[in-house]
């Protein structure tokens, strides 16, 4: 047979976005400049609502929403089990202590009652992922946030274009974060975007990103003069990397199409093989972003997860895991706070017996269906 050409991610780069990057280089402003305004007005259209900063990547945008909400020592914060490193670090760097949050296997999400149950008078904020871009129910969420006093962080590092009753993850908690690595949706190399609802929130926060300048003083606008009105950081994203996300930008709604398209292929081809299942929001109200088919092995299968990558990957299909370990089995989280593997069951069978598989605007109906017929022809011969 011969061998597929099927990477889990590419990210869609043409002349448009090459030529965007080499007239940033031909001029004299390499950061911080009309490009970043233009990418950030530009993104915060696109999810219909609410004011955008850009930022240097997903997890410097959910570190400035955990400063600017003032979480630190003595605070807990819940967070998923099931999640990138990036959200727990960035919670954690502040000083708060991560509570972690079991999963549902069927959506890969944050499972609502361990959330509820694990509110205590400690409990300041809940950071919340959409996994693999399926949204969580944020109608619920901000209905338990609500009821506790808590505030809510977004963490959309998956989930461009999910939404929730029509409006767009991010806009429901204090902030949304996002990010722009290169097998995302779109891509500035690496890059991040924060939005709120709050124009005052985006306003500060864009502030505290770039040093706490103030250059709203009396006097001349002379060039280098500034004040400073408090710690900042510098999280900035440059022209460079700014100009080629407006240009992935436009390529959204075709992106979208392509992964819908794949991803309900996938889907379906997947689910009809025995003891796979695909995860997904399960309600038409809840809006993926499609980022990739999280096919679960059940039964017997599940102990085969890394032997059939390795057979999908020898074939020519690129898989990912999304992710490796629940956070607290990590090494340094383990070390730190302790980890009872029995509590968190859905978050354990998801690091430990899915698969992820590609469905983006790199592939065609045709590679969905030689994935499918590889997965079928790998779990037969188990
Ligand atoms: C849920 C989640 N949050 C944050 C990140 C980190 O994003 P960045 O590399 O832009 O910091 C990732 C990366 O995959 C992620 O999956």
């Amino acid at each position: 047979m011969t061998k597929l050409d099927i990477p889990f991610g590419r990210p869609w780069i043409d002349d448009a976005e090459r030529d965007a990057v080499m007239e940033v280089l031909s001029g004299h402003i390499l950061t911080h400049g009309p490009n970043c305004h233009a990418f950030e007005e530009g993104f915060a259209e696109m999810m219909g609502g609410g004011h955008a900063v850009s930022t240097s990547s997903c997890m410097a945008s959910l570190h400035l929403s955990w400063i600017d909400l003032g979480v630190g020592p003595g605070d807990e914060v819940l967070l998923p089990a099931m999640t990138h490193v990036a959200t727990a670090h960035a919670a954690t760097l502040t000083g708060a202590t991560p509570v972690f949050v079991d999963s549902e296997v069927t959506t890969g999400n944050m499972d609502l009652d361990d959330m509820a149950a694990k509110v205590t008078p400690r409990t300041k904020a809940i950071g919340i992922v959409h996994y693999a871009g399926i949204p969580i129910d944020m109608v619920k969420v901000m209905a338990l946030a609500k009821k506790h006093g808590l505030k809510v962080v977004e963490d959309c590092a998956l989930a461009v274009e999910a939404r929730v009753d029509g409006t767009h993850v991010g806009l429901f908690g204090h902030t949304g974060c996002y990010s722009f690595y290169p097998v995302k949706h779109i891509t500035c190399g690496e890059g991040g975007m924060l939005v709120s609802k709050d124009p005052e929130t985006v306003k500060r926060i864009g502030e505290f990103r770039a040093f706490n300048y103030d250059r709203s003083g009396p006097g001349p606008k002379v060039p280098g003069l500034y004040d400073v009105k408090g710690l900042g950081m510098n999280y900035r994203m440059s022209e460079m990397q700014a100009a080629l996300g407006r240009v992935q930008l436009t390529r959204m709604p075709e992106i979208m199409a392509r992964r819908e398209t794949n991803f309900r292929a996938l889907q379906t081809g997947l689910n009809a093989v025995e003891g796979v299942y695909v995860l997904d929001s399960g309600e038409e109200r809840l809006k993926s972003s499609f980022y990739c088919a999280i096919a679960l092995l059940k039964g017997d299968l599940a102990p085969w997860r890394n032997d059939i990558a390795l057979a999908l990957n020898a074939r020519g299909v690129g898989t990912s895991v999304y992710y490796p370990h629940p956070i607290g089995r990590l090494r340094y989280y383990r070390e730190r706070f302790g980890y009872d593997a029995n509590g968190f069951r859905g978050a354990t069978a998801l690091a430990d017996h899915a698969i992820a598989l590609p469905c983006g605007p790199h592939l065609t109906i045709q590679d969905m269906a030689d994935i499918v017929a590889c997965v079928a022809e790998i779990v037969a011969a188990r």
